[in-house]
């Protein structure tokens, strides 16, 4: 299980949905069934492409689509899912297409896993967070009992094709949304990029189509960085963990506020928030430089605006105990003592992430130096 990378390749740039078709028309890859599945957006915006290609190829397959949203992380979506495919006499050697989104990565994923003990599936991202992030590194998942991917396998995926020119119809809030775990990266551990990242994402350019950013060079950057932290570690039992700074927090803030129904938060953006917080934390406990956190904070805050968040810890608890993290009752996180330098399996006092929380909701006024 540990060396990721030969059991998936990744298919970039313009080509790569062509290097996707070659493989699928071979029949020494002995694949029984073609089947996509879409959310109705992809649907609509991403599955011409591919239905034209495979169409072209005289490449037979079936197409499902559901719901958009985190909400279509569930086990209903999944019962749906699998019986779909029964009924088209899927088996082990047929391909579930993922077309969309992490959150259809992170779906199509966890039913591909389970079918018949594991059917095979490829993922076409076509969000910048599934390009960068969610389709990449064989963690797949659902959301259950109102808790953030609480089933799920690391399963990879037989190919990963990320191809730009999907991201030509992304609505702007989805893009931003991915700015947080690209600055998370660079914390991590490319330091030097943090201000790269500053003058690559545009903070203000009106996206519309065909008037999209260049984002080819950091995409590159991203998927490699991610790479290398889950090559030898698939299950997360220890480098990989670096990529879940900002994630305890974030993903409890993600659940808190999809259980309350009280505001809309993509995931980016809660974790834009837990990387805030977790930095403060991170300052308080280890020295993190104040300065930095403040530049970052405005950074992220500029690409994906600014949430009113309850400043008591004790609303998000019910989350924080069920995040996947923990050990032994303990809630963990993965901090930062300076760019570059992560330490995993940190406990943090309530009244600190309190503070960490007031500090967000402060901001800017609360700029550190
Ligand atoms: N497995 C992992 O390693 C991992 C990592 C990061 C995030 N995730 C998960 O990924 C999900 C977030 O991913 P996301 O931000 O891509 O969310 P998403 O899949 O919900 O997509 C965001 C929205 O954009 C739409 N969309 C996607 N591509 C489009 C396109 N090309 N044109 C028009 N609309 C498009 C979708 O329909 C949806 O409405 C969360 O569930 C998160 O937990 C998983
Ligand atoms: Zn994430």
């Amino acid at each position: 299980m540990s060396d990721i990378q030969a059991r998936f390749q990744i298919l970039s740039g313009k080509n790569s949905l062509e290097e996707l078709i070659f493989y699928l028309k071979n029949k020494d890859n002995r694949i029984s069934g073609i089947f996509v599945l879409t959310d109705l957006n992809t649907r609509k915006h991403c599955y011409p492409r591919l239905f034209k290609k495979l169409h072209q190829n005289q490449i037979l397959h079936d197409v499902i689509s559901i719901q958009p949203g985190e909400a279509s992380k569930s086990l209903e979506t999944c019962d749906y899912l699998w019986n779909w495919l029964i009924k088209k006499n899927a088996d082990r050697s047929s391909l579930l297409i993922n077309l969309g989104g992490g959150m259809i990565s992170d779906v199509g994923g966890f039913v591909s896993a389970v079918f018949k003990r594991g059917m095979r599936f490829v993922n076409i991202p076509t969000s910048l967070m599934g390009q960068v992030d969610a389709s990449l590194g064989g963690k797949t998942g659902i959301n259950f009992k109102g808790f953030k991917n609480q089933l799920g396998s690391f399963t990879p995926p037989e190919f990963v094709v990320i191809d730009p020119v999907f991201l030509s119809s992304l609505p702007q809030r989805e893009y931003c949304s991915a700015f947080p775990e690209l600055m998370k990266y660079a914390l991590i551990s490319r330091p030097a990029w943090i201000e790269l990242l500053d003058s690559e994402f545009p903070e203000s350019i009106s996206f519309s189509m065909g008037n999209m950013p260049d984002l080819e060079k950091l995409m590159e950057r991203s998927v490699n960085c991610k790479m290398d932290f889950v090559k030898g570690d698939l299950i997360d039992q220890n480098r990989r963990k670096a990529l879940n700074a900002g994630h305890t927090i974030g993903h409890a803030m993600e659940s808190y506020f999809a259980n309350s129904k009280e505001m809309q938060l993509l995931h980016g953006e809660a974790v834009g928030i837990g990387l805030i917080v977790e930095l403060y934390v991170s300052y308080k406990m280890y020295g993190f430089p104040g300065k930095l956190l403040s530049a970052v904070a405005n950074s992220i805050i500029s690409r994906t605006g600014k949430f009113d968040i309850p400043m008591d810890i004790d609303l998000f608890m019910e989350q924080l105990v069920e995040d996947k993290k923990n050990f032994e009752g303990k809630i963990l996180f993965s901090l930062l003592k300076e760019p570059g330098v992560v330490i995993f399996d940190q406990e943090v006092d309530t009244a600190l992430l309190s503070e960490g929380l007031k500090f967000y909701n402060s901001f800017p006024d609360a700029q550190l130096c």
